[in-house]
């Protein structure tokens, strides 16, 4: 008898997780990518890409954070090369890498 309510427990467990799990989820995502194809260059400054946890050289870059910047990481910009360079990852993988990065600039910023 008890048996018959299970998937319904279940279901409304995995309902309330789903926002929260798909979140960190992008971000672990991006961090994947991130450290594989991003970092060469905005780990250190390479070219003059502005590094990563130094919030002073992303400042006067655009405050419109989501559509340009992730616009600009995946087309191109001055010397940012288009999916930094890696032909092999999705629109995905760049944006959620670029949100990675400004998660690890902006912590007091929601990742949302
Ligand atoms: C070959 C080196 C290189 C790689 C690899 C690289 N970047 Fe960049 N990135 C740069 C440089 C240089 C700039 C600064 C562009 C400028 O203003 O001249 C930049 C700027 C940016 C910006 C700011 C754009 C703006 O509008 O100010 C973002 C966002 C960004 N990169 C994201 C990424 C992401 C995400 C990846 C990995 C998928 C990545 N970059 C990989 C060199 C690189």
């Amino acid at each position: 008898m008890t048996a018959t309510y299970y998937p319904a427990a279940i279901c409304t467990a995995l309902l309330a997780m789903a926002p929260i799990a798909s979140g960190s989820e992008r971000l672990d995502d991006g961090k994947r990518t991130y450290e594989r194809v991003c970092a060469g260059c905005h780990e250190t400054g390479v070219e003059g890409a502005p590094v990563v946890g130094k919030a002073g050289d992303w400042q006067r870059r655009s405050r419109l954070w989501d559509a340009v910047l992730l616009e600009h990481a995946e087309h191109g910009y001055l010397k940012m090369p288009a999916h930094g360079n890696a032909d092999y990852i999705t629109d995905y993988d760049v944006g959620a890498a670029a949100e990675y990065m400004l998660t690890l600039t902006h912590p007091e910023l929601p990742t949302d």
